[in-house]
């Protein structure tokens, strides 16, 4: 077989077998087949797609590049959740603290930033010393002594989609169905967990952008999870403005240090308890999805979740005077409000436009393995349906460089429309599909 024929094969819009996706995907991660046929490989998907057999087989192949986790000697019952990509996501940050802080189990793997969207990995990275890099032991040593541990991929877990990940994101090739459900889903299978909830984002800063797209996406990937004997649910939620009010790694992290301490933005904080609710309904621990929200906010406002943050941040090497005092998180030098041009309520914030800004300001990356700045990002102060006077603070930019300043200014102010008449705030939660 030869890496040529099999890139050729998908440019022409045919079906790849088992064995031709198995000898593309293993070649990759061995590093025989090399960036450039793997890139071209990554457009002719995006382009021509793959049928439910191969997106199936190409998953599977995924997972079982390194180790694939049986879990069930450390505990009887793991969950974890995934998010598809978005702007302002923290919400891993929040969520996992808060449902293993009530005795259920956390395993995760997680992403680094991916085209205009944010990673876990690169937030969690914002904080000295923390290890997203962990082996099969260590990964499973944390878990039992904690309850909680997320990873990043690594040479032990889905390596190959460590490798793919990276050149999607600098080859323009993220928002594929199959692309995306096999990155999702094999780093899920490999961790082991019996019960996953995808966050599946749909709007302007997703890959998905309208919900008939990001419901094939969620039933994709519930299918092939359901398919490998996991309990699987998705939660499709609005992306079209940012998550939340910070976008940026270090900034993001201090706005989930606030909603662990009972606070943040309201609609950051009930999307965290939608999702730690399915993935604690998922698991039994509730009759129902109100009634797991409402045992999770407790924990949010009685301090067990932040405790729960503290001793796993601290167990993977984060450092705790960090958290204890978020100003000592990367900070940038130029910090600057941009006011309201106008009085009006705000129409829209084009969530995708906030996320390449921050990419621009350096929060992404350009090119695979480039450095990225931790501090830089942008803070709104306020969402869709506000009503503003002219002069009122919009937002704020983080930057440490005064022309990237500039033009994230110029970006932010065209990304917000306003209108003269009130507009209702979007509803956040759109659907959930078990
Ligand atoms: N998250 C992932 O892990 N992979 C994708 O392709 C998109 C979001």
């Amino acid at each position: 077989m030869r890496a040529v024929d099999i890139i050729a094969k998908k440019r022409d819009g045919q079906e790849l077998t088992g064995d031709e996706l198995k000898f593309f995907v293993d070649g990759y991660t061995r590093g025989d087949i090399p960036d450039y046929q793997a890139g071209a490989w990554c457009m002719a998907v995006l382009i021509n797609g793959m049928t439910e057999a191969e997106t199936t087989a190409y998953t599977l192949h995924m997972a079982h590049s390194g180790d694939t986790l049986d879990l069930h000697r450390i505990a009887p019952f793991v969950v974890d959740k995934h998010s598809t990509g978005g702007v302002g996501d923290k919400t891993t940050l929040v969520v996992a603290p808060l449902v293993a802080c009530h005795g259920l189990p956390v395993g995760k793997m997680s992403g680094r930033g991916l085209g205009f969207s944010g990673g876990t990995v690169d937030k969690l990275e914002s904080i000295n010393g923390f290890n997203v890099s962990l082996t099969t032991e260590q990964f499973m040593n944390t878990l039992a002594r904690h309850g909680i541990v997320v990873s990043g991929q690594s040479a032990d877990l889905a390596p190959a989609d460590g490798k793919f990940y990276a050149l999607r994101d600098v080859t323009a090739t993220v928002p594929s169905m199959p692309l995306i459900a096999g990155s999702i889903m094999s780093k899920k299978i490999a961790a082991g967990a019996d019960a996953i909830v995808l966050d599946v984002k749909v709007g302007k800063g997703a890959f998905m952008t309208t919900i008939e797209k990001a419901e094939a996406l969620a039933r994709l990937m519930v299918k092939i999870g359901q398919g490998v004997g996991r309990k699987v649910a998705a939660v499709l939620s609005d992306m079209n403005q940012p998550l939340g009010a910070a976008v940026g790694n270090a900034l993001e992290v201090r706005e989930a240090i606030d909603a662990l301490r009972g606070g943040g933005p309201a609609d950051f904080r009930q999307h965290c308890l939608t999702i730690g609710g399915k993935m604690v309904e998922l698991a039994g621990k509730a009759g129902n999805l109100a009634e797991a929200e409402e045992l999770l906010a407790a924990s949010l406002d009685n301090g067990q979740a932040w405790e729960k943050f503290v001793e796993w941040i601290t167990a993977q090497g984060g450092d705790k005077s960090q958290l204890e005092n978020p100003d000592t998180l990367p900070t940038a030098s130029l910090v600057e409000t941009v006011n309201a041009p106008q009085s009006g309520y705000i129409a829209a914030i084009n969530a995708a436009e906030v996320g390449k800004t921050g990419v621009e300001l350096g929060g992404g990356r350009q090119k695979k393995g480039d450095p990225i700045d931790y501090s830089v990002g942008i803070v709104l102060h306020a969402k869709v349906g506000a009503q503003l006077t002219a002069g009122d603070p919009l937002l704020t930019i983080h930057a440490n460089d005064r022309d990237k300043l500039e033009a994230a200014r110029k970006r932010l102010l065209a990304a917000v429309s306003w209108s003269d008449t009130p507009v209702a705030a979007p509803s956040h939660t759109l659907k959930i599909i078990e």
